[in-house]
């Protein structure tokens, strides 16, 4: 079967972009929705932390302010709140409904951010994540990884000022996250692939796109 049949006759699944700040996650995302379109495949782009009404009254708390206004663990905390409303209000429903989730940012960003960045430790983020999201996970994700320096400087391109907390947090924060994600990819590699994203976009969404259609086989058509 051609790789768009098999695509569109597939089991929809969940797929999500991770990587440290200024890596083109969102660009990303968004490339991916628009080929599984065309390709019949519907889609929700979402992504993390919010995706529904209250998660986005969560996200204005964690991506605002000094860097040090919350405690690691008040943050997870918050996370996983917004986690919780996000699976609950859009993620469940659309796969539900059929549609296919592409989600920029998901749990991998907690145990990396909060879990190795910000010290809490993998274990304990697994811990939450069992109690808050009944350990739900993504059937991929895809991983954008480039050197720390190279992201923080692309970050900083944005407008300044503008959901900018995480980015403030200091080069060695970013690069216990980086090897955070890392060190992820390495304990699950049949779910992480990772992705180098210092090349152009379209290279990048060549090889993210081939990860997606990769899945269609295991996911048996729909009865
Ligand atoms: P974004 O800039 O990719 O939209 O993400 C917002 C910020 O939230 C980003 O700097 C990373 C941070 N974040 C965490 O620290 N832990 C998480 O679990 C998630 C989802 C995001």
């Amino acid at each position: 079967m051609a790789a768009a049949a098999a695509i569109a006759a597939a089991r929809p699944a969940f797929v999500t972009l991770e990587g440290g700040e200024g890596s083109g996650k969102s660009t990303q995302a968004k490339l991916l929705a628009q080929a599984l379109a065309a390709r019949g495949v519907a889609s929700v782009l979402t992504r993390e932390p919010g995706g529904s009404t209250e998660a986005e009254a969560i996200r204005a708390l964690l991506v605002n302010g000094d860097p040090d206004r919350w405690d690691p663990m008040s943050e997870a905390l918050l996370l996983f709140a917004a986690r919780r409303e996000h699976l609950r209000r859009t993620i469940r429903p659309a796969l539900a409904a059929g549609r296919w989730v592409i989600c920029d940012r998901f749990g991998d960003s907690t145990v990396a951010y909060q879990g190795y960045a910000h010290g809490l430790g993998a274990e304990v983020i697994d811990r939450l994540a069992a109690i808050a999201v009944e350990g739900f996970a993504p059937d991929l994700t895809l991983i954008l990884d480039l050197p720390v320096e190279v992201g923080l400087e692309r970050a900083k391109g944005r407008e300044p000022g503008r959901e900018d907390r995480f980015e403030r947090m200091g080069a060695e924060f970013h690069r216990r996250l980086r090897d955070g994600f890392l060190d992820i990819a390495r304990k699950d590699p049949g779910r992480c692939k990772v992705i180098d994203a210092t090349r152009p976009i379209d290279a990048i969404h060549a090889d993210i796109l081939a990860q997606v259609l990769a899945l269609a086989p295991g996911r048996a058509a729909r009865a």
